[in-house]
């Protein structure tokens, strides 16, 4: 089976580009699951009811999400009721929403779970020892086990991915809105890329404004960033390949959509 996974949705500009090549990208690779990370998908903080709706109609199966997963108020009223929303599993005991849903195929089911590092980020769970808790799980249930793990720092994405290494289908990371080239096939069946990168402004820092993010590393004062609505776009996925009776992974390849790197069908 195939697994396509698009990263961190910014703003309309982000939506955009799903909705233009989402079925594209369909179309070529044949994913028999799509699973968007959603986190900045309302103008870059969060994401709302009707936009997690949108994500469903366009074809995901599942939305993820990071960091920003409280920064738009309404997701306390859906969240609870949205079943195919993962946000990190390694939020406090009692944090509304759910860190691991089963998303039902055909044939096959397939565990999704979202957790967040926390070098350069907020304290939370040790999300490792929440890895663990939570595939322990999920392999009672299925060998296919997709994990987005949100994070900064390159070293602890690398280390969930080893820690994971024949325990899980992918571990892909999310957060720093920027694809890295480290696609590949742990020893034990694993696929591993450290960041998928983003979906949205091209020519923005991190799909943000840049005129606001460079005064504010100018100055150092408090700026609010906003999404950029006009400019060139960009769309940043991965397409992974499983065995669905092992739940290991075979191929793990990136897709970058950019004036730099059009698509082709
Ligand atoms: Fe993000
Ligand atoms: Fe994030």
């Amino acid at each position: 089976m195939k697994l396509l996974f698009v990263g961190d949705v910014v703003g309309s500009p982000g939506r955009d580009m799903v909705k233009e090549y989402l079925p594209k990208i369909k179309e070529k690779y044949r994913p028999q699951i799509t699973i968007i990370n959603g986190e900045n998908a309302a103008g870059g903080r969060g994401i709302t009811e009707k936009i997690y709706r949108q994500f469903l109609e366009a074809g995901a199966q599942a939305v993820t999400l990071g960091n920003h997963a409280w920064d738009n108020r309404e997701i306390f009223e859906f969240i609870e009721s949205a079943k195919n929303l993962v946000r990190p599993a390694n939020f406090p005991e009692g944090t509304p929403g759910a860190g691991i849903k089963y998303i039902k195929l055909n044939q096959f089911e397939i565990a999704v779970i979202n957790l967040q590092a926390r070098t350069f980020m907020p304290a939370l769970d040790c999300p490792f020892t929440k890895a663990e808790e939570l595939v322990e799980e999920a392999r009672k249930r299925t060998p296919i086990i997709f994990v987005d793990f949100h994070g900064e720092a390159t070293s602890e994405k690398q280390a969930m991915g080893w820690f994971l290494d024949g325990k899980v289908s992918a571990v892909v990371g999310t957060h720093t809105h920027v694809q890295t080239a480290d696609n590949r096939i742990l020893p034990k069946g694993t696929a591993y890329l450290s960041d998928v990168g983003m979906t949205g402004p091209y020519d923005g820092i991190l799909g943000m404004e840049r005129d606001a993010v460079i005064h504010r590393f100018l100055t150092s004062l408090p700026v609010r960033f906003e999404v950029p609505k006009e400019g060139r776009t960009i769309l940043s996925a991965v397409i992974i390949d499983v065995d669905e009776k092992t739940g290991k992974a075979n191929k793990i390849d990136r897709i970058l959509i950019n004036d730099d790197h059009p698509f082709f069908h």
